[in-house]
């Protein structure tokens, strides 16, 4: 419990303090004369950042400002639209996951579970680490554990996921998260103004650095190789946003649901983005498209923030203003109608796979609850995420199963096609078709 505290707190504290450093103490008068040669931050002050805030003259000493931080706190971090403040605005900030259900929320990060590994404060950090739970020693840890791997097969053959062995408790997805904070990094303790570069991700990152999702290439012998992607720093974005499932050796000749969760978990955009992490039929191609070949996570998510030292906005959400390069004059992500068009295809799909009209099993395949169909509001409201598998079917097929599969992935991605419209129309396409027996009627395969 120590150290599940001392991360916590360490945590508030470098969200809450000031950036302390050389300039001194914060006495609002200043100390007497001989502190002044300390004070280079009081020298010129950043024009027009918080007026009130400005230096206090030649008597000023510290540059500490009216019980507030010194001005290199203020950008890109400490700003009225700094990066913190951008932050709080995000989903990451409202731990959003551990409010919904305390109890069973502490069980997630229980020995043997792996919901810390992205739902606990360190768990990026005990990755990094190497420092997981293995269900059968002998046989993990995921051959790419340290660039974000997370699946392996146990000796006696079954997919196996690593588990969390950190101590922290569910949290929020916070700077220390994803940054390396360290004595050498946290300006806190180094007194210094921030400088591109000076605040490092945990995830590998550089340019040849890969970030793996979990489905093998080949499930030729077995071997659960993962996936590897290069996307620079959004590769930190991977090692969360992902599956968590390796559907080449998940999804089998037969299968059998067994469970309302079967399938990809909540977040799965990576494996939509790549164009790589879905189903495949035997015999199709699945293309590429511009946004996975030219873009990655944090040019849509993360663009810079030019009022803000250039640094990279942290509320998370896409932003329409980083579509304007290609798609000029856009006003919403609804760009040429493409993601009513995917909405489209998922109501139909929805209502093909409840059974409201006709699939090839007979029966519905989805449900909100623990196995009845969905209701008439569950299919107006458009909240495909919120969908859930029917535990009572046995003995799919691939081809059916991953038609199930296909249908998560997209309706969790959350984004209507814009990770990858080419591949999710492909992917949707032949996953309708597997399931209905013929073709939808509100989409063409490109
Ligand atoms: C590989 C990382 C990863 C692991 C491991 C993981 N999760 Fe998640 N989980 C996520 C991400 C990312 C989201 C948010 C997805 C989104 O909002 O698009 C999420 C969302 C959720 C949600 C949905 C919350 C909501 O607001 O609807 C629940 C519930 C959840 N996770 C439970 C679990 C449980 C239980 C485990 C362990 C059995 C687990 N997760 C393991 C990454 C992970
Ligand atoms: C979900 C992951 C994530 C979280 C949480 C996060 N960041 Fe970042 N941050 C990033 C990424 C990705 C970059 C881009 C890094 C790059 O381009 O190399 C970045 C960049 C930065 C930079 C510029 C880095 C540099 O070295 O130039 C700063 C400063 C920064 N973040 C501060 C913060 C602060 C403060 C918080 C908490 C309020 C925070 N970040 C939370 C992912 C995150
Ligand atoms: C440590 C795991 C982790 C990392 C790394 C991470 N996320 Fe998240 N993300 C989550 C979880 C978990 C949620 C759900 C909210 C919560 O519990 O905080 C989430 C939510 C989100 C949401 C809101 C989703 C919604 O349904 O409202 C966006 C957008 C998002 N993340 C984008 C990113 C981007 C972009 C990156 C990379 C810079 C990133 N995330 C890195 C775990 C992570
Ligand atoms: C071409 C731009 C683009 C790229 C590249 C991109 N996204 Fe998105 N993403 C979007 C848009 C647009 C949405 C939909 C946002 C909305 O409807 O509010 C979205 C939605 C999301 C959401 C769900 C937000 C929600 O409210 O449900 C998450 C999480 C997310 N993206 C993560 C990622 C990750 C991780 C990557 C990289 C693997 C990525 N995105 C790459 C544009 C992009
Ligand atoms: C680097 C240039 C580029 C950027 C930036 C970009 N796109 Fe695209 N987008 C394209 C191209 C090119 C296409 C045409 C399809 C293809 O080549 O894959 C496309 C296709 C689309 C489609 C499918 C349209 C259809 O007819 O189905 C949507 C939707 C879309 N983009 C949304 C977005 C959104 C939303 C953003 C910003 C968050 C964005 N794009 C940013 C280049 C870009």
């Amino acid at each position: 419990m120590a150290s599940v505290r001392s991360t916590v707190l360490f945590a508030s504290a470098l969200l809450a303090l000031g950036c302390g450093g050389p300039t001194g103490p914060m006495g609002p008068t200043g100390p007497e004369g001989g502190m002044g040669a300390q004070g280079p931050v009081g020298a010129t002050g950043e024009a027009g950042l918080p007026g009130p805030a400005g230096p206090s003259g030649p008597s000023g000493s510290s540059g500490a400002v009216d019980g507030g931080l010194p001005t290199s706190c203020l950008s890109p971090c400490h700003g009225f639209n700094g990066v913190v403040e951008q932050w709080k605005t995000s989903t990451h900030y409202a731990v959003a996951v551990s409010s919904l259900n305390g109890t069973e929320v502490a069980s997630w990060t229980a020995d043997g579970q792996s919901c810390g590994d992205c739902h606990a404060i360190d768990g990026v950090q005990q990755r990094v680490a190497m420092q997981v739970g293995l269900t059968q020693p002998d046989a993990g840890p995921p051959m790419s554990l340290a660039n974000g791997e997370l699946n392996y097969r146990t000796p006696t053959g079954s997919l196996a996921e690593a588990a969390y062995s950190g101590t922290a408790k569910v949290a929020q997805v916070t700077c220390v998260t994803c940054h390396s904070v360290t004595d050498a990094t946290d300006p806190h303790r180094t007194g210094l103004p921030w400088a591109p570069g000076s605040f490092p991700l945990r995830a590998p990152s550089g340019a040849t650095d890969q970030a793996f999702i979990e489905k093998s290439a080949s499930s030729d012998g077995g071997t659960v190789t993962g996936t590897g992607l290069t996307l620079g720093p959004s590769n930190a974005c991977v090692w969360c946003h992902k599956s968590r499932k390796d559907v080449t050796n998940y999804i089998t000749a037969s299968n059998n649901l067994g469970s309302t969760h079967w399938g990809p978990h909540e977040g799965p955009q990576t494996d939509v983005y790549s164009g790589q992490g879905g189903y495949h039929y035997g015999g199709k191609l699945y293309g590429t498209s511009t946004h996975q070949q030219k873009l990655a996570c944090m040019d849509c998510h993360m663009p810079n923030v030019t009022g803000n030292q250039n640094a990279p906005n942290h509320s998370f959400y896409a932003q329409v203003s980083a579509c304007l390069n290609c798609h000029a004059g856009a006003t919403s992500f609804d760009i040429s109608g493409g993601q009513s068009a995917i909405k489209a295809t998922l109501f139909e799909m929805q209502a093909m796979l409840n059974n409201t009209t006709p699939n090839v099993l007979n029966t519905n395949i989805l449900t909100r609850t623990t196995g009845n169909p969905l209701a008439a509001a569950d299919m107006a409201d458009g909240q495909f995420k919120l969908d859930l598998t029917n535990p009572a079917l046995k003995a799919l097929t691939a081809d059916q199963a991953g038609a199930i599969y296909n249908y998560i992935i997209v309706a969790r991605g959350g984004a209507l096609g814009v990770h990858n419209p080419k591949y999710v129309k492909q992917l949707l396409y032949d996953s309708f078709v597997a399931l209905a027996g013929h073709a939808p009627t509100t989409l063409v395969r490109p």
